[in-house]
Order: structure tokens, then C-alpha cells, then sequence
């Protein structure tokens, strides 16, 4: 990468109203150059980021986002979420001209369709667990019983996360596989990918994710980071968005990194370029290290959420200026992005019941000071007129520290919990036990 700076955007939306577009929007206006950033819808802790605007305008709202942009002069839009890029936000406004850091809805079925991402995998040689696709219940059950032992079931479509069943037995598969077909999932039933669901060959070791910024031909690699999905202590209960994150993940050093790029995300690049398809946003691949070398689980067309927010206070300022040179295709000539050498930790405080039915609406009550080194991010929660921050969703703020250690960071994390607290709070406490001595 060039080492001259290059202008960056002065003007940006970001989409979405979570805590990762909570961290984005915080990253961003610490970015060179960059004057305001509007966040649509946002939440509770978008209100308070200095220069940061709120614009009341839905994420999957296209015609309104469009109008808003125009409106303010954006320079840059960056699309948090995966579902509206599936249904093709970032064609919209590219169409009309702007410049947007997210793919299209060609790009999006990485996450989109799990068939369709698995084809591209297995047609560019990338190391990922055999598969095989079934459109009825009937061909998947007999799929089951061909086999003979207890495969993933996956619903092809889009299921926040959800729609993954790792079988200990024959029995928990084909419940799984009835439970897709009685419609629980929004399966993309016959459509010209061709499958509801996939079976796929159980693989292990421990996960890591990668987070890789493309212009659909030079990538930039960061920090691998470790999500925590289960709700329980000790990784167990049933899976969540991610209960906490740490980066970087010691799993994958840079040599291990290298192979990523090389043998996971280069090729599938080139694949999507083979479908014509000019991939601009960010490609997360969610990897398993086998014995083999590193698997990929799932490919997402965003950043992961909490990785997001664990992983931007360890970006430099150059982010705006190097999200809009993906944006407009022109990665090779951007300036480098540093990135911050220290460990980051974060830890999400979740409302009572998560992942389940939540209870809603209790009152935020924060005493914790801003500090250099420590972010509290906001998810589920709002600014209502009176003024009060409520809880508003599952998983409702995010507590992020950077330091030269782990133990450190997650000392810090804890500390700023206790100056935190809404009715019903939950977090875990052993966030980052892999990497923590105490
Ligand atoms: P996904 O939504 O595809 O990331 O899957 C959710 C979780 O299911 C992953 O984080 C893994 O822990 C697990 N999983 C998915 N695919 C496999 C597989 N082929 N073998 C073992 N575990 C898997
Ligand atoms: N933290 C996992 C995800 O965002 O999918």
C-alpha cells in the first residue's frame, strides 16, 4: 500500500442501530479528516459519541437511506448488518452513485446461502468440511441415514445465527432437520440455490474468526479475534450472537494468519471475481483450526458482532480513509492501516433471559468514567424523551479494554462492569479463559 495519505471521507453513514455500528461510528469519527458520522437508526450510546447523528430511518428502509444520504452529502457508507446487504442495499446506493464499504446482494449469499457459499468454497479449493445439499425433508433425512452418524444440519438461509445444529446423535439431526422444514428458519426454499439446507461433515478444533477489508482484489487483514457464542460459563448453554470477544486470538500468529490469506480468503476472492461478482466490504470467515490446518465454517459478508467492538480500538486513524478506498476499488493505492499492538478485551452485559425472551426496558445506569483504553459500546438500548437510557434488546452494552496483556484487559472489563448496571444484567465471567492466567 501506498504510503501517501489520500484524502478520506469527511461525511459518513453508518447503517444500523447495534453495538457494532456503535463502534464503528466511535472509530470513525476518530478517523483523519472525518467531520461527522450519521448513524441510522442507532441506539442509546450513538446519542452521546461527540459528532455523531442520529437519523430516525430504519436499516432495511433503502429509500429513505438513499434520500438521507443525499440530504447530508455522505461520502461513505458503511453497512453494518448482513441482512440488508442480502437484500441488496448496497446496489441501491451504489446505483445512485455513492460510495459504500458492504457488497452487494451477489456478494452477501457468502453468508446468505450456506449452499451457494460452500459451492464457491469447494469450486476455489478452500479448505472447508464436506457437504451435502437436500431441498426436501425426505432427501435430507435419507442423506442422515446414508451416513449413518450424526451430521451438522445447517439451514441455508440467513437465521441470525440460529439455524446450526452440531448433533451429538442420529436423533438430534433429524429433529433438527424437521425443525428447518416446519419453516422455523425462513429457509430459502427452492430458490435457485438450490437447497434448504446442508448437511456437513462434523470437523474440530478451536474456532477464530478473520476479518479481512477488500476492494474484491487487495485485501487487508485484522487481528484474528476469538468470539465467546454460548450463553454459559465454560462455553455451555445454547449459542448466542456472542457473549464477549478478545483480539488478538494467539491461535493464529502470523504465519498462521498468511495461510488464511492465501489458502482461504485469496481464493475465494478470485472466486467471486470468476461469478463477476466485485466484492467491497468486509469478509469475515469464521475458521476452525483441524489438524488438517484451518476449515472454514461460515463465511459472513460483515464484521462479527462483538468482534467489531473488540477489535476497532485497535485500528488506527487511517479506517475512514481505507474503507472508502474499498469502497471506490482502489485499495492497493490507500495508505497502510496500523494497528495497535496491545490486547483487546470485551465483554457483553446482557438483559435477563437472553438468549431467549428478554425482559425490556429497565433503565441504563452508568457511572463509569470515559477513559483512555476503555469503550462502553451500546447494543440493545435507547435514549427515550425523558431523557433515561433503557434496555432494548438481548444483548445491551458491550465493555471494551485494550492493554498490554490479556490479564490486564479483562481486569479492566470487569472493573468497568461494576459501574454499570440495569435490572436483570448478565455477563459472563470467564470471557477470554484461553488467554487468561487468573
Ligand atoms: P455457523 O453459524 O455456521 O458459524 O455455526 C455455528 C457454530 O456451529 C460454529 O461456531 C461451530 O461451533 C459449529 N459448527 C458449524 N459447522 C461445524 C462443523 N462442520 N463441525 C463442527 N462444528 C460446527
Ligand atoms: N459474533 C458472531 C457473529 O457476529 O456472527
Amino acid at each position: 500500500m501506498a504510503s501517501v495519505a489520500t484524502p478520506g471521507p469527511a461525511r459518513i453513514l453508518v447503517v444500523g442501530g447495534g453495538g457494532r455500528e456503535n463502534a464503528l461510528a466511535w472509530a470513525l469519527l476518530r478517523s483523519h479528516g472525518v467531520e461527522a458520522v450519521w448513524v441510522a437508526p442507532g441506539n442509546g450510546g450513538t446519542v452521546d459519541l461527540p459528532g455523531c447523528r442520529q437519523l430516525a430511518v430504519a436499516e432495511t428502509d433503502a429509500d429513505g437511506l438513499l434520500e438521507a444520504c443525499r440530504r447530508q452529502a455522505v461520502d461513505l457508507v458503511v453497512v453494518g448488518p448482513e441482512a440488508p446487504l442480502a437484500a441488496g442495499l448496497a446496489d441501491r446506493l451504489r446505483a445512485a452513485g455513492l460510495a459504500v464499504f458492504g457488497p452487494g446482494a451477489d456478494g452477501a449469499r457468502l453468508e446468505a446461502s450456506k449452499h451457494w457459499a460452500k459451492t464457491l468454497m469447494q469450486d476455489a479449493g478452500v479448505p472447508t468440511a464436506r457437504h451435502w445439499p437436500a431441498a426436501s425433508e425426505s432427501e435430507a433425512l435419507e442423506l442422515l441415514e446414508t451416513h449413518g452418524r450424526p451430521l451438522v444440519v445447517k439451514a441455508d438461509g440467513l437465521a441470525a445465527g440460529k439455524g446450526v445444529t452440531v448433533a451429538d446423535t442420529i436423533e438430534e439431526a433429524r429433529a433438527a432437520i424437521r425443525e428447518i422444514f416446519a419453516g422455523r428458519f425462513g429457509a430459502d426454499f427452492g430458490a435457485d440455490a438450490g437447497a434448504a439446507l446442508v448437511l456437513e461433515e462434523r470437523t474440530e478444533g478451536p474456532e477464530v474468526s478473520v476479518f479481512a477489508l477488500t476492494d474484491g482484489r487487495d485485501l487487508v487483514l485484522l487481528p484474528p479475534a476469538q468470539d465467546h457464542k454460548r450463553i454459559g460459563e465454560g462455553d455451555t448453554g445454547p449459542n448466542t450472537g456472542g457473549m464477549g470477544a478478545y483480539a488478538p486470538a494467539p491461535l493464529l500468529d502470523a504465519t498462521g494468519l498468511e495461510e488464511v490469506r492465501r489458502r482461504v480468503l485469496e481464493p475465494t476472492l478470485e472466486a467471486l471475481r470468476r461469478r463477476g461478482i466485485d466484492y467491497r466490504g468486509v469478509i469475515y470467515a469464521g475458521l476452525m483450526l483441524t489438524a488438517e490446518g484451518p476449515s472454514v465454517i461460515e463465511f459472513n459478508c460483515r464484521f462479527g458482532d462483538p468482534e467489531c467492538e473488540t477489535l476497532m480500538p485497535l485500528l488506527g486513524p487511517e479506517l475512514a480513509a481505507v474503507l472508502l478506498a474499498c469502497a471506490e476499488g482502489r485499495l492497493a493505492e490507500a495508505q497502510a492501516l496500523s494497528v495497535s499492538p496491545l490486547c483487546s478485551a470485551c465483554v457483553i452485559a446482557a438483559a435477563e433471559g437472553y438468549p431467549g425472551s428478554v425482559r425490556l426496558g429497565d433503565v441504563i445506569h452508568v457511572s463509569l468514567e470515559s477513559q483512555e483504553r476503555l469503550q462502553l459500546f451500546h447494543a440493545g438500548s435507547r435514549r427515550d424523551p425523558d431523557g433515561l437510557c433503557r434496555t432494548s434488546g438481548g444483548r445491551v452494552l458491550a465493555l471494551v479494554a485494550q492493554a498490554e496483556d490479556f490479564d490486564t484487559a479483562f481486569q479492566r472489563v470487569y472493573a468497568g462492569l461494576e459501574q454499570v448496571r440495569f435490572e436483570g444484567m448478565t455477563f459472563r465471567r470467564d470471557i477470554g479463559h484461553q488467554v487468561r492466567s487468573r
